[in-house]
């Protein structure tokens, strides 16, 4: 395993990021860690292990495991295993698997060890550091959770050949928009460059694409540990327009990513009406995203509209009654703006018929 980096939140806890070779060089390292140990898979990456551990948990796929009951199950779990605060929890896998662990550490004895295997791409360079840990509860999205960063997080990435496509374009709309978010311009390049290398999910590639889209998470999240500044509020950029996607297309037409893609377009478009982003830099950033094949044309129908605003108005950033959007004034320089109705109206949704 190789050291990649350290990251240091709130009170100077630490989060070492470490890379391995390969999954046979990841399981060494965690077969150090002996029994005190409860595993958490779910029901695709506990294929990733030839042989799976014995104290394990292994969750339903997705967003609909991320409850209190899978919480119990590990916690549960961690008790009949007789771990003390000295004893780690391994979350292997992607947000989901990592959100929940999280925040069962957090819980477990007042806090335990804990190491995040990420799986998914965008578990990769965005979910696993930064200390968010949640479930869902009454249908709201990460309602219950703490911030309780991981003590070390690994990171094999020959793991992302058995993604889907779908899940890994997600990850990868994640990575653009930090390549917008950077000051410099290494990861904007790398995505420019190698973009049948990133397609072919080319691991010296990713290696070096995960490292500088982290490095790009990091200066956030260390700027601003528990989200009070204002700072980190920049890595949603694309989000308060992309969520809304999500929602009101009941969440299956576009993946998560997908609709970040689609949303950072629209917010590059409103920084050019409201004249805070450069036209030119608009366009080429635009360009970048639909050179990855994201849908970036859709338009929501007219009759959807309300709906659309309606999940809008429910976004969480909302600041003072009002809607912020992430908008850019160039790469790395975001800033948070309301929007008028009509401007995003005319953004996101169809022309008329015979209207100009
Ligand atoms: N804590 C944070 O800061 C943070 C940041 C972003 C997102 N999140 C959370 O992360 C979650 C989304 O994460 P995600 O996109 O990784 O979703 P996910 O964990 O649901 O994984 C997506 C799908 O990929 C499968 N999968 C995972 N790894 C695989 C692999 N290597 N091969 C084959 N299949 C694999 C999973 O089983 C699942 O079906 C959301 O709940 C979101 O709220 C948290």
């Amino acid at each position: 395993m190789k050291p990649l980096m350290t990251v240091t939140l709130a009170g100077g806890a630490k989060t070492e990021v470490l890379l391995a070779d390969d999954i046979k060089d990841l399981s060494a390292h965690l077969g150090g860690y002996g029994r005190s140990v409860v595993w958490v898979f779910d029901s695709n990456t506990n294929k990733l292990f030839r042989q799976l551990p014995p104290s394990r948990i292994i969750l339903e796929s997705g967003e609909s495991a991320k409850n209190l009951v899978s919480l119990e199950r590990i916690i549960s779990l961690a008790l009949d295993e007789g771990l003390g605060r000295d004893g780690r929890i391994i979350g292997f896998g992607g947000g989901v698997v990592g959100d929940i662990s999280s925040l069962a550490a957090s819980l477990y004895m007042r806090g335990c060890r804990l190491t995040l295997v990420p799986t998914t791409l965008l578990s990769m360079v965005d979910a696993s550091i930064g200390g968010k840990t949640a479930v869902d509860f009454h249908g709201m999205k990460n309602m219950i959770g703490t911030f309780y960063p991981a003590n070390e997080v690994l990171i094999s990435i020959d793991v992302l050949k058995s993604l889907s496509e779908r899940e890994y374009k997600s990850g990868l709309a994640e990575v653009i928009k930090h390549a917008l978010l950077s000051e410099d311009q290494e990861l904007y390049k790398l995505l420019l460059a190698r973009r049948t290398e990133i397609l072919d999910r080319e691991e010296e590639t990713l290696m070096k694409l995960v490292e500088l889209s982290l490095l790009v998470k990091k200066s956030y999240i260390e700027r601003d540990p528990t989200e009070t500044q204002g700072i980190r509020k920049a890595l949603n950029l694309g989000h308060t327009f992309g969520h809304a996607l999500e929602s009101s297309t009941r969440f299956s037409a576009f993946s998560h990513g997908a609709a970040v893609a689609w949303g950072t377009v629209r917010a590059l478009e409103a920084g050019v009406a409201s004249g805070i982003t450069d036209k030119k830099y608009a366009s080429a950033a635009s360009k970048l995203f639909g050179s990855f094949g994201y849908d970036l044309d859709h338009r929501i129908g007219r009759g959807e509209w309300i709906e659309y605003r309606n999940h809008l108005s429910k976004d969480k950033k909302k600041l003072g009654g009002e809607v912020q959007f992430v908008l850019l004034r160039g790469s790395g320089k975001p800033e948070l703006h309301p929007l008028p109705w009509n401007l995003i109206q005319s953004l996101v949704m169809e022309k008329a018929i015979g209207r100009g």
